[in-house]
């Protein structure tokens, strides 16, 4: 029986490229140049499997028409805001992600945020490679301690559990959360966090409010002027989710104005262009979508897609079905 042909819309680490070669008649993008929507489009008619990744849009001209031959989207990643989910419903694509293994990853960027923007560590490092040092003084870039502070998440999955793990068993932080469903009130005491009914008890409370909510129409700007109005002038945005569920200009009006003390972002409502307003804008420390970016973590996640494809082509339900 002949391989199912799947395509690959970005390079993957080795090793998974390795194992795609190994299972399907696999296309794969050795030069890592984004595609464009009609290449995408083009893929879909080609492949029994398209593999897209965060960057690529596929919206619901894509799933539009006659003739496509793609019956799944193994997408490398656990957000899947990217993709017109109903679109593909409707067109009869079934569409796969890859949750569970990159906690940790994010969880760690996450942090790295909070430290970074507390501490001024962008700041310092960009006065160091600068020659701009001058030495150690008593009121040099004095930043806010993060051991004993709040944290505030919205949006409490995966990752959410274990940010608070991190920052209450590490930094004995105390940790208030909003989610729209209830969390089991054990699990959240071992994570010292315990739940509210607002988004706004966490704004007003938080000296860090992290955001853990998935992109999308439901979450769209959820983080606007009013709502940034609501945090205290001292606290700080931290944001590892999606980019649209922060109102990047409203963001920086307020970064500009003091209205909050600071933000770290990994993530961009229009990335990879970042606002001008957020590039220019005080107290910022900005990521470029490193969340799940270690090694062990990108394998494990395409290693998901490839058991997902298996499954699939095997006729079996995948692992991590999204629609
Ligand atoms: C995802 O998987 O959705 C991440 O944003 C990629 O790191």
């Amino acid at each position: 029986m002949s391989k199912p042909k799947v395509i690959v819309t970005r390079r993957w680490p080795e090793q998974v490229e390795a194992e795609m070669q190994r299972l399907f008649d696999v296309e794969l993008n050795t030069d890592d140049r984004p595609m464009t929507k009609d290449e995408i489009r083009n893929a879909m008619m080609r492949a029994d499997a398209l593999c897209p990744t965060v960057s690529d849009k596929l919206g619901p001209a894509i799933f539009a028409g006659e003739g496509i031959r793609t019956k799944i989207l193994g997408n490398f990643g656990v957000g899947f805001n990217h993709i017109d989910i109903e679109a593909a419903k409707a067109a009869g694509v079934r569409v796969t992600n890859t949750p569970g293994v990159l906690t940790d990853a994010t969880a760690d960027i996450a942090l790295t945020l909070i430290l970074m923007v507390a501490r001024r560590a962008g700041e310092g490092e960009r006065e160091v490679r600068d020659n701009a040092w001058t030495g150690w003084r008593p009121t040099h870039l004095l930043g806010t301690q993060v051991t004993g502070k709040t944290l505030g998440i919205i949006g409490m999955g995966r990752i959410a559990k274990a940010v608070a793990h991190r920052a209450h068993h590490g930094f004995g932080m105390d940790v208030a959360f909003y989610n729209r469903s209830k969390v089991d009130e054990a699990e959240a005491r071992s994570l010292g966090a315990r739940q509210v009914d607002s988004i706004d008890e966490v704004l007003e409370t938080a000296d860090f409010v992290s955001l853990h909510c998935p992109g999308g129409a439901e979450t769209f700007h959820l983080m606007n002027a009013e709502r940034i109005g609501r945090m205290k002038p001292s606290a700080y945005l931290i944001n590892t989710a999606r980019g649209d569920v922060v109102d990047e200009q409203a963001l920086a009006t307020a970064l500009n104005d003091g209205t909050i003390a600071g933000a770290g972002l990994d993530v961009y409502q229009g990335e990879p262009d970042i606002a001008p307003a957020l590039l220019s804008a005080k107290n910022t420390v900005l990521l470029p979508h490193l969340g799940s970016a270690t090694t062990e973590t990108r394998t494990a996640m395409g290693m998901k897609v490839v058991e997902n494809l298996k499954a699939f082509f095997a006729g079996e339900t995948p692992p991590d079905v999204v629609v």
